[in-house]
């Protein structure tokens, strides 16, 4: 019964004397609307999380991007919970295409490079993202007329500049992202028009030869569980290694909603471990209307837990769980998915929610 686990985490940290005030707040049956957030216990009090993964030989992380950039005492507690918590940072939106080379002859990395700079300073690994995406390319590429071959070298002068770049200091790339549409074919878009299916494969090998120590993985929404689009996935890749192409583990974006954790995850994840790949968890969020009720902030820290499980069930295999943020504060859902939000594990105060709970209980 999904509750239960969440009532008993609860309970755990009321034991502590650091959570009186939400047993209530968190049962099943309790309101269910208009209910503000439990209080959470002072984070002082609790492991870091990343501390509590380590010990399953998991690394635990978020996507960073604009709360970094808050100055005064807001980027302070930014900063601090981000160290604090996680092992592990995914640049958000500063290695996509349209950032890092704002203009044919231009590479700016200044961005990234903080970043990067802010993790090694604090023991956390970085994943790259991302070198090849249909979406957020520099206007001067897209408004551009290319012939394949000149595409062809874009691209490679591209991945070989972003990746040379950071060469030895990441963990894990995202090469390619999102190259499948809904039915598993290959989704249209600026580098499949130009260049043809090939460009998977070509992405893939010069990343490697711009940094063979890497991990290179392709990255993916909806393909969390077992359905046509993640079988395409997985045809995918097992096509790329027989044919000797250097791909590393698959990305799981999973962004879901609400109570849409698929059931098959588990399953899904141990198929992709099969083929000998790291797994990775790169984009985890569990959005829901807004404003939460505490019964949705209950069947969110389910959701989180049971990705979570998911992801130990695989281990060593499943290695990384990544969460795109920490706090709501800085979340991209409420601008991409009007009405809904409250989609992380901390609160807009950067309170740790039920769901940060959650994970806290399963790791411990
Ligand atoms: C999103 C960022 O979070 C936003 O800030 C940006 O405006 C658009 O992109 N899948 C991905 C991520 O692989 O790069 C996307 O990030 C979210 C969906």
């Amino acid at each position: 019964m999904r509750c239960s686990g969440g009532i008993r985490t609860i309970i755990r940290f009321a034991e502590r004397g650091a959570l009186l005030g939400v047993i209530g707040a968190g049962t099943c049956g309790g309101p269910s609307s208009g209910s503000p957030p439990p209080p959470p216990p002072p984070s002082s009090d609790t492991i870091p999380l990343r501390t509590l993964a380590a010990a399953r030989g998991l690394r635990i992380g978020c996507a960073v991007d604009r709360g970094f950039r808050y100055g005064g005492s807001d980027g302070a507690t930014f900063r601090a919970k981000l160290v604090r918590e996680f092992s592990m940072l995914t640049p958000e939106n500063d290695m996509k295409h349209a950032r890092i080379h704002p203009a044919r002859d231009t590479y700016r990395f200044e961005p990234a490079d903080s970043l990067v700079a802010l993790a090694e300073a604090n023991g956390m690994q970085v994943r790259g993202h991302t070198l090849v995406w249909h979406r957020q390319l520099a206007g001067w590429l897209t408004s551009g007329t290319w012939t394949p071959d000149t595409a062809r070298a874009l691209l490679h002068d591209h991945i070989a500049s972003v990746v040379g770049h950071y060469r030895g200091r990441l963990a894990a790339w995202d090469v390619v992202n999102e190259a499948l549409a809904g039915d598993g074919s290959p989704r249209p878009g600026f580098w499949y028009d130009h260049i043809g299916r090939d460009y998977v494969e070509l992405a893939f090998r010069w990343a490697h030869q711009a940094d063979p120590n890497v991990a290179l993985f392709y990255n993916d929404y909806d393909i969390e569980g077992i359905n046509g689009k993640s079988d395409s996935a997985y045809a995918l890749i097992q096509r790329l290694l027989a044919r000797g192409v250097p791909i590393h583990g698959i990305g799981l974006q999973a962004h879901v909603r609400l109570g849409g954790v698929p059931t098959t995850l588990r399953a899904n994840i141990a198929r992709f471990a099969q083929l000998g790949l790291e797994v990775h968890i790169t984009e985890l969020d569990v959005r829901m209307p807004l404003p939460p009720t505490a019964a949705q902030l209950q069947t969110q820290a389910d959701d989180y837990r049971d990705v979570l499980g998911a992801c130990l069930s695989s281990a060593p295999a499943c290695d990384a769980l990544v969460m795109w943020g920490f706090s709501d504060r800085e979340s991209w859902i409420p601008g991409t998915f009007p009405g809904w939000g409250a989609a992380l594990i901390f609160d807009a105060a950067y309170r740790p929610k039920l769901a940060f709970l959650a994970l806290y209980d399963l790791l411990k």
